[in-house]
C-alpha cells in the first residue's frame, strides 16, 4: 500500500492503537498528523519517530471533544498541507465502574470523546474532503459496541454502538465521494486496559480462539486496508478484529 502525497489526520494517536496507526501511514509514505488531548512528551516522542521516516509529520494538541479544538485542529492541517485525505477517529476514552457509582458526569466525558468528538472531526475534516470530492474516513468502534457488552462500561458501550450507527449515517452523508467504515477490535494490548485486574483480562484471553490479545498493530493493517483503493467498493461498515473472541 502506498499513501505516498496522502495526509492522514490520527486522533489519539500519542500512545497505543492510535501511535500504531500513525507510525504505519508514515512507513508508507504518507504525511501524519499526531493528535492528542494531554500528554505532549508522549506525542513529541512519536512525531520525532515518524519525522525520521517520512520527514513529514507535525503534533497538534486538540481535545476532539471540544468544537473550538477541532476547528483550529484542522484549519492548521489545511493551511499547512492544503487538503485532508484521511481521518481516522481513534481517539477515545473508557471509564469503568460499577454501575451505582457511574455518574452523569462519566457519561458526558465518555460520548463527548467517543462519539461528538467523531461527529465534529468527521464534520469539520468531511467539508474540505468534499469540496476535493475524495477522502477516507475509518472510525475505531469496538466489539463492546456489538455483543462484548459490560456493565461496568456501559457508557463506553453504548458510546462504540453509536459509533457503528453513526459510521453508516456519515456514510450516506458524504457519498458518493467520501469512504466512511470503522473497525470494531476485541481487546487490544493497550494502556487503556491497564486498569482492570489481571484475573479478569486472562479469563477474556480465554474467550478468543486465538488464546491472545491483539497487537496495535494488527488494528492498524485493518485501518490501512480501509483507506486504501483496495477497499474503495467498502462504505458504511464495520469490520470486527477479534481474534475470534466469543462470547461467555
Ligand atoms: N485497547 C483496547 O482493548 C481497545 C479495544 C477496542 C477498541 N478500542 C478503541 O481504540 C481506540 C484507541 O484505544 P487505545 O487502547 O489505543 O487507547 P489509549 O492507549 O488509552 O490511547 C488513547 C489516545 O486517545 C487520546 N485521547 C483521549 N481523549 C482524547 C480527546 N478528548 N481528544 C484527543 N485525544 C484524546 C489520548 O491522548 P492523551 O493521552 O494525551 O489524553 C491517547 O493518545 C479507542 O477509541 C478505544 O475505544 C480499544
Amino acid at each position: 500500500m502506498n499513501f505516498k502525497d496522502k495526509v492522514v489526520l490520527v486522533t489519539g494517536s500519542s500512545r497505543g492503537i492510535g501511535r500504531s496507526i500513525a507510525v504505519k501511514f508514515a512507513k508508507e509514505g504518507a504525511s501524519v498528523i499526531i493528535n492528542y488531548r494531554s500528554n505532549e512528551s508522549e506525542a513529541k516522542a512519536i512525531t520525532e519517530i515518524i519525522s525520521s521516516y517520512s520527514g513529514n509529520c507535525m503534533c497538534i494538541q486538540a481535545d476532539v471533544s471540544k468544537e473550538r479544538d477541532v476547528k483550529m485542529m484542522i484549519d492548521t492541517i489545511i493551511e499547512k498541507y492544503g487538503h485532508i485525505d484521511i481521518l481516522v477517529n481513534n481517539a477515545g476514552i473508557a471509564i469503568d465502574n460499577d454501575f451505582q457509582n457511574r455518574h452523569v458526569k462519566d457519561w458526558q466525558e465518555t460520548l463527548n470523546t467517543n462519539l461528538i468528538g467523531v461527529f465534529l472531526t468527521s464534520k469539520y475534516a468531511g467539508k474540505h474532503m468534499l469540496e476535493r470530492q475524495y477522502g477516507k474516513i475509518i472510525n475505531i468502534s469496538s466489539t463492546n459496541g456489538i455483543d462484548t457488552i459490560y456493565p461496568y462500561s456501559i457508557d463506553y458501550d453504548a458510546s462504540k454502538a453509536g459509533l457503528i450507527n453513526m459510521t453508516k449515517n456519515l456514510a450516506i452523508e458524504f457519498a458518493p465521494f467520501i469512504n466512511v467504515n470503522a473497525v470494531a477490535p476485541g481487546w487490544v494490548d493497550t494502556g487503556m486496559n491497564d486498569d482492570l485486574s489481571k484475573s479478569y483480562l486472562k479469563s477474556e484471553m480465554e474467550k478468543t480462539l486465538l488464546k491472545r490479545f491483539a497487537e496495535p498493530e494488527e488494528i492498524a493493517n485493518v485501518v490501512l486496508f480501509l483507506a486504501s483503493d483496495m477497499a474503495r467498493y467498502i462504505d458504511g461498515e464495520t469490520i470486527r478484529v477479534d481474534g475470534g473472541l466469543k462470547m461467555g
